[in-house]
This record gives C-alpha cells, structure tokens and sequence, in this order.
C-alpha cells in the first residue's frame, strides 16, 4: 500500500518543477532510482526524508558523481542513499525482488524511451518497475509507448516553472486509472495556463503535420470545453 508523502519544510530548497515532482513520490517504495540525477537534489532529498529504504543516483558524467560522492561524505545523517554511480542509466540492473520507483526526469522524451526500452531489456526477468516520468517534450510518444508496456496511471500532473511546462507522470503496471495518449486527470479547464499548453499541443503538432496527434489534442479541447 502506497501512501502519499506530506509536505515537509525540506521540499523548499527543491526547485518548484523538483518540488512537485517531488510531492508525487507515494512512501512505500523499498528503491527509488534518481535515473540521470545530475546534482541529485531530487534523490538527495528523497534520500534525507526517509521516502524509500534505499535510493539510487545514478548519472553518466563523472564530475557529477564525484561531487555527488563528496557531497554524500558530508552529509552521514543521509544512510539510505546505497550508491551515487557513474553509469549509463540504460545499464542500470534492477534491484532483485524489490518494489521500486524509476525517475526520469528533465531529459526528453524520445530519450526516455530509449533508456526505457535498454532497462526493460537488461532487465528481463524483472517485473516492470513503477515509474515517474518528467520528459522535456514528445509526452504523446511517451505515453503511447507506456501504454504499449502495459502501464496505467496512478498520478499525473501539469505543472509550470520559468514560463516552461511540464507533465509528470506516476505510472505503474497496477495502476488504478487508465493512462491516455492525451492525458486525463492534470487537466483543469479553469488554468487558462492549462489551455495554452493544449494550444501549443496542438500548433507544434500541426507544425510536424503530425495529423492524428492534431486529431486528438483537438478532441480533447472539445470535451474540455
Ligand atoms: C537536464 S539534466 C536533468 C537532471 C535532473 N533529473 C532534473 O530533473 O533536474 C539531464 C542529466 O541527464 C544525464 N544523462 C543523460 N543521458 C544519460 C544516460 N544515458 N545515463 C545517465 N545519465 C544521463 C546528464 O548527464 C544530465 O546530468
């Protein structure tokens, strides 16, 4: 049973993108993946509020895990952070037997399938992990292809920082709600910010001549009128 983490004063050092990010990891994980953390502020964090039993930052440049690694040093009250590792997040070898969360976030979105496609396949024998996602652009992509492995929706979000935008998405292969190409629950007619993201949807797509995305960005902004 996965029960949602309250605010704590901590969450203010993290971005507002980070921190809504943030708010949405569930406590009842036994490992959390911080997959191309960079300064690792986000699994540092998870890390110090105790949200999972051991968390994973994982990046592929080495001066980012050494400052991570030096950081960690002076930091000894953070015990649950089992390793800041130099690795392709591709590569990573989930952890046996354990319930755990993958996050990926601010790296676009086809690459995010990407590395999702090469830890499904390292990881054969593996139930598929529950994930939160935070992709820079093609959403659509990315959630048709969760929805091809599988994945429902337990949790989703549109949020805006610095005049940019960003869906977050907390999905699982037991997921309670269906996962739509177009997104469901983040959206809220009453945002005038909800209805411009659609509208930018729905221009970059007719950009692109993606016709059946334009389709059904335009079906959507009918059922929300
Ligand atoms: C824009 S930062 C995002 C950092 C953080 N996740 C966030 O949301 O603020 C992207 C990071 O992904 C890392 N990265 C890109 N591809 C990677 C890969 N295949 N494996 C591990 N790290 C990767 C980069 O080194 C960089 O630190």
């Amino acid at each position: 049973m996965l029960l949602a983490n309250p605010a704590r004063p901590l969450m203010k050092k993290l971005s507002l993108r980070l921190q809504t990010i943030f708010e949405l990891v569930p406590f009842g994980y036994d490992v959390i993946w911080d997959l191309c953390c960079d300064h690792g502020y986000l699994g540092l964090m998870l890390a110090k509020e105790k949200i999972s039993e051991q968390v994973f930052l994982i990046d592929c440049v080495p001066s980012i895990i050494e400052n991570l690694q030096a950081r960690l040093k002076k930091l000894p009250q953070i015990k649950n952070v089992a390793q800041a590792g130099l690795q392709d997040a591709g590569t990573i070898q989930l952890v046996e037997k354990k319930k755990q969360l993958l996050i990926i976030s601010g790296v676009g979105g086809l690459a995010t399938i990407e590395l999702l496609q090469q830890i499904f396949s390292n990881n054969p024998s593996q139930e598929k992990p529950d994930l939160l996602l935070s992709p820079k652009h093609h959403l659509f992509a990315v959630r048709k292809f969760l929805i091809s492995q599988g994945y429902q929706l337990i949790n989703e979000t549109l949020s805006f920082e610095n005049s940019r935008s960003y869906e977050n998405l907390l999905v699982s292969q037991d997921g309670e709600l269906p996962l739509v190409d177009t997104g469901s629950i983040q959206w809220n007619i009453d945002d005038s910010q909800h209805l411009d993201y659609l509208n930018i949807q729905i221009e970059h797509n007719r950009r692109k001549q993606a016709h059946a995305i334009v389709e059904k960005y335009c079906a959507l902004q009918v059922s929300l009128d």
